[in-house]
């Protein structure tokens, strides 16, 4: 049952528009049904998620992508070697707050498996790209997206490892532009010794940030200082990781790994005119 059928029952005649109403919450037992084209929008409109496919395939994932840029940039897959292959998937929020992707059968083709439990659960999308569960009562985190992300580094994010729980959030790239699976190309940190990134290939080292100079890696400027974003790089006992938070919140940026291990960042300061490229990586380093 979804919220969209509550309001059917409340609003009967507006029922054609019911799934234009935009929503970034679900609760215990709502659901988003690909059949209904349901989709969950940000409170500002910036992110939209919901059931899509690439390009060239008719294979169906759940993802989180801009909603007012085209062409669509998906920032996050769920269920990425899993797809469905028809529109009757549908993703619940399970008591407890587990979040279950179901095929047309109800199996499970993917779910957030929280660690621990949330009492009288809630499922949101936030501005940022995230996507909460939380419980109601007290607002702890059980489980967000942005502690497993895609092949997208999104402003807020923590690239990095916790060193207690063991938890590494890298990025992982597409196989390809087609095809969301795991793919050949990973960008993460490097723990060992003084911390830097490396992007590997299967993993071949290919390319290595080097080390943090307390301003920025020393191999590279694109991390920075820089009009666009300010960075915070954190090392202790407990966690290494970097973040990133953009100065001008009207803008948005990402950077990224294609699925030819390309290290891309973009920026859009409009959405009507789209993303252009921000610096690239490899081209500013000199070695
Ligand atoms: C959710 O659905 C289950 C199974 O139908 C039911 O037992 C439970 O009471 C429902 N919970 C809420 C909060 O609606
Ligand atoms: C969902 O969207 C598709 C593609 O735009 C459309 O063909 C279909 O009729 C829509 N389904 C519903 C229930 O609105
Ligand atoms: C949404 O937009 C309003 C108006 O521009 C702004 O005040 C608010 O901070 C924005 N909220 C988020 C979560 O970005
Ligand atoms: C989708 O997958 C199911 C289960 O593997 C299979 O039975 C069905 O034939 C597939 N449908 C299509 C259209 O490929
Ligand atoms: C649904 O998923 C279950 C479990 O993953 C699987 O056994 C079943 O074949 C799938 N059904 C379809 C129609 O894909
Ligand atoms: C990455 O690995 C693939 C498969 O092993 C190989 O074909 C490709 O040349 C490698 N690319 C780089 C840049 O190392
Ligand atoms: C933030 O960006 C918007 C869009 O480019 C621009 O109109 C605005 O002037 C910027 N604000 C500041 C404080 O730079």
């Amino acid at each position: 049952m979804a919220v969209f059928n509550l309001l059917f029952v409340v609003f009967p005649f507006f029922c054609l528009s019911i799934t234009s109403l935009a929503v970034d919450t679900i609760r215990v037992n709502q659901s988003i049904r690909d059949g209904e084209n349901e989709t969950l929008i940000s409170t500002n409109e910036t992110f939209e998620l919901g059931f899509f496919s690439p390009e060239l395939s008719s294979n169906r994932y759940i993802g989180i992508w801009y909603k007012k840029i085209s062409p669509k940039k998906v920032v996050w897959v769920a269920n990425r070697n899993n797809p469905i292959n028809d529109t009757n998937g549908e993703l619940l929020l399970a008591e407890q707050g587990n979040l279950i992707l179901m095929n047309a059968t109800k199996g499970t083709v993917w779910s957030t498996n929280s660690p621990s439990l949330a009492t009288n659960p809630t499922a949101q999308l936030l501005d940022t790209g995230n996507l909460v569960v939380q419980g109601n009562g007290n607002g702890n985190v059980v489980w967000q997206s942005f502690d497993y992300p895609a092949d997208t580094f999104l402003p807020g994010m923590k690239l990095g490892i916790n060193l207690v729980t063991g938890m590494n959030r890298k990025l992982t790239t597409w196989t390809s532009i087609n095809d969301p699976s795991l793919g050949d190309y990973t960008f993460e940190i490097n723990p060992d010794g003084l911390p830097e990134f490396f992007l590997e290939n299967d993993s071949a080292m290919v390319y290595r940030t080097g080390y943090w100079n307390g301003i920025t890696f020393s191999g590279i400027i694109f991390l920075g200082p820089n009009p666009v974003f300010t960075i915070d790089f954190v090392s202790n006992e407990k966690e290494i990781y970097l973040k990133y938070e953009l100065k001008n919140k009207s803008v948005l940026y990402r950077m990224g790994v294609t699925p030819d291990g390309t290290i891309e960042r973009f920026i859009c300061d409009d959405p009507a005119r789209g993303w252009r490229p921000y610096l690239n990586v490899m081209t500013d380093t000199c070695d």
